[in-house]
């Protein structure tokens, strides 16, 4: 009865429920620039779209008489509780979105207990952040820098301001083939839209002859890129931080054994939303060979393509320990501010917790592989 009660509250704000309905809002209230910059993805999108393909190609065959009355999303990571499965991904320069940008998305994440993963090409600093946040649980995201110095300042940075994980993504050594933005003339880390890290942190500006918007966008974007990335790098890493290390963007299981091997903590099976390599794998049919290799030896996360409550369900059903949302929580960002993210944040694990009754489990832990057929 609450929960039909919250819905009608929500129906009367004219807030939309699906991800379709928020991507349409979106559209409508961004310019085509940066509307495509989030909604689009690589090449001809194809991983794109084969994320969400992924998800209709499993069927949940649900169990009944189970009792499912008392559930509990709760799950436990590096040793922390957290109250649902779900995470925000890094997503860089929100602003774009919205003015409040990242301290919108800060906010609501902190009151639904979400932990968010703030990029490295925020447009407003990790520290900001974490002063709208208090003691919310957030990890950081770092790109890569041809500068390990400057990783380095960034992730003592990230550990002073309370946050308990570094993601490194490894799958953007280059930026990935955007037509849309091609064709919108649009890049938003060239308009200096990602900076507030980089122009606030010590090692980077001691590199610049003057600090100012320009000669910062340019160091920016001789360091971001780096296909010289490799394994030493994360142990570089390593020696610089105490704190959990996740490569994000994993999608070989012969590389996940790798970073068992190389003692990184976890993984994040992702094809960044299908920005990057286009014809690459989709992360949900990526996922079994990953959580085979891996043998429970680490948590393996999953993003990219995750909508609904159904799509956690599977996802978690294929040993993913958790998964992180992108773009719907953008949306809700364009569309309502702090308050939309609330929301899509809301209705998500509300409609989880709905699956998951449905699916006759009482919480996260008991799903496996066996409530999934391939259809
Ligand atoms: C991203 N993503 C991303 N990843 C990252 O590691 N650092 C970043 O700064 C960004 N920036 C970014 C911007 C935008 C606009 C999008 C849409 C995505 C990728 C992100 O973390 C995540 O992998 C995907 O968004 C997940 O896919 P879905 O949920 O958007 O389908």
């Amino acid at each position: 009865e609450s929960l039909l009660f919250t819905r009608v509250n929500k129906a009367t704000q004219a807030l939309p429920i699906s991800f379709e309905d928020w991507e349409q809002k979106a559209r409508e209230v961004l310019p085509d620039g940066p509307f495509d910059y989030i909604a689009g993805g690589s090449g001809a999108e194809e991983t794109l779209a084969s994320n969400r393909t992924a998800f209709s190609k499993w069927a949940i065959v649900p169990r009944m008489l189970r009792d499912v009355s008392r559930r509990s999303l709760g799950i436990e990571l590096f040793g922390q509780s957290w109250k649902t499965p779900v995470l925000l991904a890094p997503v860089g320069m929100q602003a774009i979105a919205h003015p409040e940008g990242e301290l919108a998305t800060a906010r609501a994440a902190a009151a639904a207990g979400v932990p968010m993963v703030v990029s490295t090409v925020s447009a407003h600093s990790l520290e900001q952040i974490a002063d709208t946040m208090g003691d919310a649980p957030r990890w950081f995201q770092l790109y890569w820098s041809n500068d390990r110095e400057v990783c380095a300042s960034m992730v003592k940075r990230a550990e002073t301001a309370g946050y308990s994980a570094i993601v490194v993504t490894v799958d953007t050594v280059l930026l990935g083939w955007k037509r849309r933005d091609f064709r919108n003339g649009y890049s938003p880390l060239r308009e200096g839209k990602g900076l507030a890290n980089y122009i606030s942190d010590p090692i980077f500006c001691s590199r610049l002859a003057e600090v100012n918007m320009e000669n910062a966008v340019e160091e920016v974007l001789r360091n971001i890129y780096h296909p010289t990335l490799n394994w030493d790098d994360i142990d570089y890493l390593r020696q610089h931080t105490g704190l959990p290390i996740l490569v994000k963007g994993i999608l070989h299981p012969d590389d996940a054994k790798i970073a068992v091997e190389r003692g990184v903590d976890g993984i994040i099976v992702s094809n960044h939303g299908g920005r990057q390599l286009d014809g690459a794998i989709s992360t949900l049919d990526a996922l079994p060979a990953i959580a085979e290799a891996v043998e429970g030896r680490i948590p393996v996360l999953l993003d990219s393509g995750v909508r609904t409550g159904a799509d956690v369900v599977k996802a978690l059903a294929l040993g993913a320990a958790a998964v992180l949302i992108g773009r719907p929580f953008m949306y809700g960002l364009a569309v309502a501010g702090e308050q939309g993210v609330a929301s899509v944040i809301d209705t998500l694990i509300q409609e989880l917790d709905v699956s998951l009754a449905l699916s006759g489990a009482s919480s996260v832990e008991e799903l496996n592989s066996r409530i999934l057929v391939r259809v």
